[in-house]
């Protein structure tokens, strides 16, 4: 079984190109299918998590020719099935995007129920009530979500927790249907302004995403379009912390530092240099971290995918820190890998109360989930002496080439399959 092989120690220092947003991708790539024309999409990742949501399209007839790695063109013309089921789709989350988006197009769809991170309890009770609210029948059998309608009306609807998911399906639902629809307490993060951007370059008439409300207007139907996706938040801000883990000096680019800026604000906190130019933010960690509190929150607060990299970064710090997780209930399940490299946090309920420690050593640990997986690879940068990191499946849902981007850095890790590169890997390492 592949694993991460990971010799630390080093400070990284350079710089590193940033990819585009999974989380828009996934939304951006489900909603394509929504015209009949060619859609070309730039910027995509080409990450495990986009990859599969392309080859579930392609199960329904949806056309996919990949211009280059980052490049993709698709035409959802000779759609021929609006059913989407298998194993590899109730691996991924974003599934349920095309149960929006066929919805919108065809009024009609089956998905599986959708998959994703073990972070906790993931209910769909919003996206269910959205498509409710414009007119849909939603009910769920056999492991499938299915979703119709005769017509799809504008509605009035109000979400009652702030969430990604469920702002983005409801806004591809309703781009269609006939008359207003009103998203209240939306989600305001860059991704959903992003689909909203996608879909008016489509013909779409989305204002207000970003703000709480969003406004869409149905239009009769969509067009081709060329579209590029935005940077990747949260691959840069794992980065950015890399950096500070490793006291080193690195510089990512191709970013919106807009969008980053509630991760700078944290890394500032603990006595990092945080410096942006237009598309770059640069982040220096000299010294030994401070202690702080975080809580995540939706955007523009400190987002829940970074809540495994603060902890690892706040576990070397001087003092105690405090980090709340206000999103999702489980997402504290690298704590007892952690603690295995020396770590001493302690978790109740939803806080992990962190008394930093001076070192981590390395030891051999399992990524739980994506965004922990990648936490815990910087641990392992940071530590002293060999780590092996299992399950490294999960990380490459969502971070491209992450060995490849880490060694121009000056990491010292590799993918090895055997015992015996792991051998060969710690002779070199020395
Ligand atoms: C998206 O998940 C992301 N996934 C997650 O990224 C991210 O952690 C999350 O948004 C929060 O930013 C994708 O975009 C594919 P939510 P999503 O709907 O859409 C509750 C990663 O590592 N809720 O914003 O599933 C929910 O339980 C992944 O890249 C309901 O109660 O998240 C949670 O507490 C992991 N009912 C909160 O809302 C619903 O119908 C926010 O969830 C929907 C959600």
């Amino acid at each position: 079984m592949e694993q991460y092989a990971i010799k630390g120690g080093n400070p990284l220092v350079g710089e590193v190109e940033i990819g585009g947003a999974k989380n828009a991708a996934l939304a951006i790539l489900a909603a394509s299918v929504m015209t009949d024309e060619t859609v070309l999409i730039e910027n995509m990742p080409d990450v495990r998590d986009t990859n599969v949501l392309l080859q579930a399209m392609e199960s329904i007839g949806v056309i996919i020719e990949r211009v280059d790695r980052h490049t993709v063109k698709i035409n959802g013309a000779h759609i021929n099935g609006l059913v989407i089921d298998g194993d590899y789709i109730k691996r991924i989350r974003a599934g349920y995007y095309l149960l929006g988006a066929l919805l919108g197009k065809y009024k009609k769809a089956e998905v599986a129920f959708p998959g994703g991170c073990n972070i906790g309890s993931r209910p769909i009770d919003q996206h269910i009530k959205g498509f409710k609210a414009l007119g849909a029948n939603v009910d769920i059998a056999h492991g499938l979500i299915k979703a119709e309608a005769e017509h799809l009306r504008g509605g009035h609807i109000y979400m009652d927790v702030v969430t990604v998911g469920a702002t983005m399906n409801v806004m591809m639902a309703a781009v269609m249907a006939e008359g207003q629809t009103i998203i209240e307490n939306a989600a305001k993060e860059p991704h959903v302004v992003d689909l909203a951007n996608f879909l008016n370059s489509m013909g779409a008439n989305i204002r207000g995403a970003g703000t709480d409300v969003i406004r869409i207007k149905g239009v009769q139907k969509l067009h081709g379009t060329e579209y590029t996706i935005i940077p990747d938040q949260i691959e840069a801000g794992t980065f950015m912390f890399a950096a500070a883990v490793t006291r080193g000096d690195v510089t990512v680019k191709n970013v919106i530092p807009k969008h980053l800026e509630s991760i700078s604000a944290k890394l500032i906190e603990i006595g990092c240099e945080v410096e942006e130019s237009d598309d770059a933010v640069r982040v220096v960690a000299s010294k030994r971290l401070n202690h702080t509190q975080v809580k995540t929150l939706p955007y523009p607060g400190f987002p829940t995918d970074m809540q495994p990299q603060i902890a690892v970064a706040l576990g070397l710090s001087s003092g105690t820190s405090i980090v709340t997780e206000s999103i999702f209930e489980n997402r504290f399940k690298y704590v007892d890998e952690l603690t295995r490299m020396g770590a001493s946090i302690k978790v109740e309920s939803n806080t992990a109360i962190i008394d930093g420690v001076d070192r981590y050593t390395g030891a051999s640990i399992t990524a739980p989930d994506l965004r922990a997986g990648a936490a815990l690879v910087i641990a392992g940068l940071a530590a002293e002496g060999i780590t092996t990191i299992d399950e490294i499946r999960y990380i490459e849902r969502g971070y491209e080439d992450f060995p490849q981007k880490l060694r121009t850095l000056g990491a010292q890790i590799e993918v090895v399959d055997t015992e015996k590169d792991l051998q060969k890997f710690k002779l070199r390492v020395g």
